[in-house]
C-alpha cells in the first residue's frame, strides 16, 4: 500500500490558490492513502469569528471538500485533509476522509490548541476508523498527540493507520508520535506545514514541519526537513499492525489492565 503527505505553506485565506497547489502536486501521483495538513485551505491563525464565518464550509458541499473528492476519483486514492467546518451555527476544526465513491466521514478536533479555543466548538465526533479497504484508518487532529487517548481509542477500534493532519508549532510532537507508534503497534501519518503566520498583532506562530511516516514498530520510514515542501509517498504493509504480540507472554492490547487505569 502507498501512503503519504504533502507538507507545504498555505497561504492565509486564499482557499482556491491553497487547493489548486494541492491538485497540481497531486496531479500524478500514484498513492492509496494521502494526508494533508490541518486547516490546509484555509489557513490556520485565524484573528476574528468573522473570519471563520467566512472561511469554514459544509461538509460535504464546500469547496474544498468537492475539491479533494474530485482528486481522489481522478487518482483513484483516499485522502484525509484538515478544513474548518460549518455546521448549523457551529464551527469545528475538522478533518474529512474522502476516497472515489466520496465523503467516506468527518472528524470533529477533540482537543482544542490554544486560540483555537476562541473559535471552534470542541468536537463530539469521537475517536472513528474507516475501512478503505487496503487498510482500516483512523483520524486524529494535531494536538490530539498530547492526549495519548486519543491514538489508544483509534487502536483498540482497530485502526491500523493514525492520519494525523497538524499545524504543529510545538516542537515534540514528531518524537511523541513514535511512542504512539510504538505503544499500540500502528502506523502513523503525521502531514504538517511549514511557514509562518502573524496576523491580526497577534504572536507570530512558526509550524515546525518534519512530517514523518511512522511504523507500529516505532522506525520512522521519512521525516520531512523543517521548512521545505516535501510531497513524500512511501510503501507499507498495514498487516504489520495487526498483531499486538510482542512476545509469547504480553500482548499488547489484550494485556491491559483497564480496572487499574481509573482515576
Ligand atoms: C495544533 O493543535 N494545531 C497545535
Amino acid at each position: 500500500m502507498l501512503v503519504g503527505y504533502f507538507q507545504f505553506n498555505p497561504s492565509f485565506g486564499d482557499v482556491k490558490r491553497n487547493l489548486d497547489a494541492v491538485t497540481t502536486r497531486l496531479a500524478q501521483v500514484r498513492c492509496d492513502l494521502m494526508v494533508l495538513p490541518e486547516l490546509f485551505a484555509s489557513g490556520y491563525q485565524f484573528v476574528s469569528q468573522e473570519e471563520v464565518e467566512s472561511l469554514a464550509e459544509p461538509v460535504p458541499g464546500g469547496p474544498t471538500t468537492t475539491r479533494l473528492i474530485e482528486l481522489a476519483r481522478d487518482r483513484a486514492m483516499h485522502l484525509v485533509a484538515g478544513l474548518p467546518e460549518r455546521h448549523g451555527r457551529r464551527y469545528y476544526n475538522s478533518a474529512v476522509l474522502v476516497g472515489p465513491s466520496g465523503l467516506l466521514g468527518v472528524y470533529r478536533k477533540a482537543h482544542l490548541f490554544y486560540e483555537e479555543t476562541l473559535f471552534f466548538s470542541s468536537g463530539e465526533t469521537g475517536f472513528q476508523v474507516w475501512d478503505i479497504g487496503s487498510a482500516t484508518v483512523g483520524v486524529m487532529i494535531c494536538f490530539d498527540w498530547f492526549y495519548p487517548e486519543a491514538a489508544r481509542t483509534l487502536a483498540l477500534r482497530g485502526a491500523e493507520i493514525l492520519c494525523h493532519p497538524s499545524n504543529l508549532v510545538l516542537p515534540h510532537c514528531p518524537d511523541a508520535m513514535v511512542t504512539r507508534c510504538l505503544e499500540n503497534r500502528v502506523f502513523s501519518i503525521t502531514a504538517n506545514r511549514i511557514g509562518s503566520e502573524e496576523r491580526g498583532g497577534k504572536d507570530r506562530l512558526t509550524y515546525v514541519g518534519h512530517s514523518e511516516i511512522v511504523t507500529p514498530r516505532g522506525r520512522i520510514l521519512h521525516r520531512a526537513p523543517p521548512d521545505q515542501e516535501e510531497l513524500t509517498i512511501l510503501e507499507i504493509d498495514p498487516k504489520d499492525a495487526r498483531n499486538k504480540s510482542l512476545n509469547p507472554y504480553n500482548d499488547l492490547l489484550r494485556d491491559r489492565r483497564k480496572h487499574l487505569y481509573e482515576a
